[in-house]
């Protein structure tokens, strides 16, 4: 599935005294079966950018391409369902619209809108629910029974069910404990590999761009900075500064290491490639 934004500009309650322009611009294409992190600071168009992937947001200027779909602006797209069949969004606290009295049911929901039959429905919650680590003793129980992580669980299965070729995700790990978040990224890595989904993920974890993503899109004040495979990216202090960031802990420590005068190649960029790279410079 390929991804592509051409020109696209958003520009929210156009033409009254509250118009924003918040994407300006935008020329991107994202690679089909990778995991691209979107990061960049807050109000930088994350949101907006990622809400046109399944015409929840339409462009004001220019147009987006998604596999055969062709959303430009200022005309009516009238494919927006068979859009949405291929692209599935998890908003940020995604939690917060499971609204069945099951979860079973909450999950089938989406299927079951989309033309299954209530068997397949079943069949293919069950399944999403497995691969998000729902146990079936759960599969009854009201979403108002688990925890917050558990519930994001049950809307990111919801989305699975719906069985996209490309996953959005806007900030799925916001509000989750340290090992939750890990487990959650593993999830969505397992996903991607197995499945060859190509996957978005909005985030402001810079761990977790440098240890699950191939690509990295950076965005500021609605322009698109740069783009870049993940290593390019955070072996290149000045891409950090402007993208504004705090680099990640590894990168940290090897600026450390540096000032004290270990100086380590650039492409060494995980504890145990440091671990290495330090004792193989300590048995020399
Ligand atoms: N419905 C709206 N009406 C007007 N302006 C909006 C609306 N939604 C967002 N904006 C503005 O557009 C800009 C981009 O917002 P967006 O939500 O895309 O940012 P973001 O990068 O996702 O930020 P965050 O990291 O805080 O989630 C912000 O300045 C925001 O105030
Ligand atoms: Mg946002």
């Amino acid at each position: 599935m390929s991804i592509c934004f051409e020109k696209l500009s958003h520009e929210y309650s156009p033409g009254t005294p509250f118009a924003f322009l918040a994407l300006k611009d935008i020329n991107l294409t994202f690679a089909e079966g990778k995991m691209t992190a979107i990061i960049g600071a807050t109000g930088s168009g994350k949101t907006t950018l990622v809400q046109h992937l399944n015409g929840l947001l339409l462009p004001t200027e220019g147009r987006v391409t998604v596999n055969d779909h062709v959303i430009e602006a200022g005309k009516k797209y009238p494919k927006i369902k068979d859009l949405r069949k291929g692209v599935g969004l998890v908003f940020q606290f995604a939690e917060n619209q499971l609204f069945e009295e099951t979860i079973i049911k909450d999950v089938s929901f989406g299927p079951k809108n989309f033309g299954a039959t209530e068997e397949e429905a079943r069949e293919r919650a069950v399944r999403s629910l497995k691969i998000v680590g729902i146990t079936e003793d759960m599969f009854e129980k009201s979403p108002l029974e688990l925890s917050g992580g558990q519930k994001r669980r049950v809307a990111i299965a919801g989305i699975l069910a719906m069985r996209p070729r490309i996953l959005v995700l806007d900030e799925p790990t916001a509000g989750l404990d340290p090992q939750g978040a890990a487990n959650m990224m593993e999830l969505f890595k397992r996903i991607n590999k197995e499945n060859g989904i190509t996957v978005l993920i909005v985030t402001h974890n810079m761990e977790h761009v440098l240890d699950y993503c191939d690509e990295v899109v950076v965005l500021g004040k609605g322009r698109l900075l740069m783009q870049t495979d993940i290593s390019t990216f955070f072996e290149n202090e000045e891409y950090m500064k402007k993208a504004g960031i705090d680099p990640p802990s590894i990168v940290r420590f090897k600026r450390f290491l540096k000032e004290k005068g270990l100086e380590l190649p650039a492409d060494v960029l995980s504890i145990e490639e440091l671990a290495a790279e330090i004792a193989g410079r300590y048995r020399r």
